[in-house]
């Protein structure tokens, strides 16, 4: 696998980005991000990236699996300032998902030639609620935002975002999960990181913009990339199971279970397909 190269004016001259970070080694970049964020005088939006996280973390108690050929960054924002209230901060996971699905839709578009042509049309992504992205059924990304901290970190929003990319799943260690894919096993080409940077950057830009804007085609998208709709599921939510069918995603962002006693909004949990 060639080492990744990632080139700071590049990202400055073709993203929203304003400040940006490269690391070549990291902890967790949400945790660089924590520290960064408590600094009045940041410019914003800002980029930190690790080539390699060796502390990566997922929701909860999960870690991230964040080897050399995986692509992990967090990107500070203040929503306030780019027209967006606090009331849609829950909407920031889905809108982070949708631009996701841009993105490498995009990228495994332009591979299609290259990816065998009995799977063509098969590879698809699709944003499993709250925070993943998955990929020909398996999960590909991950999102984990955060606000932490007091003074100006606390109007300022953390997005992590980990995508395995060159790193493929078969060699993943056992704890990274059982269900989880690299976009190289999907396209069985090798992806250059920063033009997938650039592509995730670009569209999450347009789509905080729909956001901001209040834009219906934004949540139509997400109920579009609902990848549990029509699927048996089981919501844990402070152990609390709620048992139905997926029916998509409600435009303030909550998951709609349906079974016998009607339809249920799911404003947070964890959630699995039966
Ligand atoms: C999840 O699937 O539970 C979320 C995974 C989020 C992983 C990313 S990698 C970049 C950023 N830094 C971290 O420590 N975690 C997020």
């Amino acid at each position: 696998m060639a080492e990744a190269v990632f080139v700071r004016d590049a990202i400055l001259a073709q993203s929203f980005i304003r400040h940006v970070e490269i690391h070549d080694e990291l902890g967790s970049t949400n945790d660089r991000a924590a520290e960064l964020a408590a600094d009045a005088d940041l410019t914003l939006p800002a980029l930190i990236l690790a080539k390699r996280q060796t502390a990566g973390r997922g929701r909860g108690k999960h870690t991230w699996w964040s080897s050399a050929g995986s692509l992990t960054f967090s990107v500070i924002v203040n929503p306030a300032s780019m027209g967006i209230p606090a009331a849609d901060w829950p909407r920031l996971s889905l809108t982070t998902g949708v631009a996701m699905c841009d993105a490498l839709q995009r990228e495994i578009g332009e591979k299609q030639d290259l990816v065998d042509s009995e799977r063509r049309g098969a590879v698809r992504v699709a944003i499993k609620w709250p925070n993943d992205v998955i990929l020909d059924g398996a999960k590909v990304a991950g999102i984990l935002i955060e606000s932490r901290g007091a003074g100006a970190a606390k109007d300022r929003l953390t997005i992590g975002i980990g995508i395995n990319v060159n790193n493929t799943w078969r060699s993943a260690p056992r704890d990274a999960g059982p269900d989880g894919i690299a976009l190289c096993d999907a396209t069985c080409h090798e992806h250059d990181l920063q033009s997938i940077l650039l592509r995730v950057l670009n569209a999450l830009d347009s789509r905080l913009q729909q956001l901001a804007a209040n834009d219906t085609g934004l949540p139509a998208t997400w109920s579009q990339l609902c990848w549990l709709t029509e699927q048996e599921v089981e919501v844990e939510n402070n152990r609390e199971w709620t048992d139905g069918v997926c029916v998509g995603i409600a435009d303030d962002g909550a998951l709609l279970v349906e079974n016998v006693y009607g339809t249920h909004r799911i404003i947070s949990g964890s959630v699995r397909a039966l």
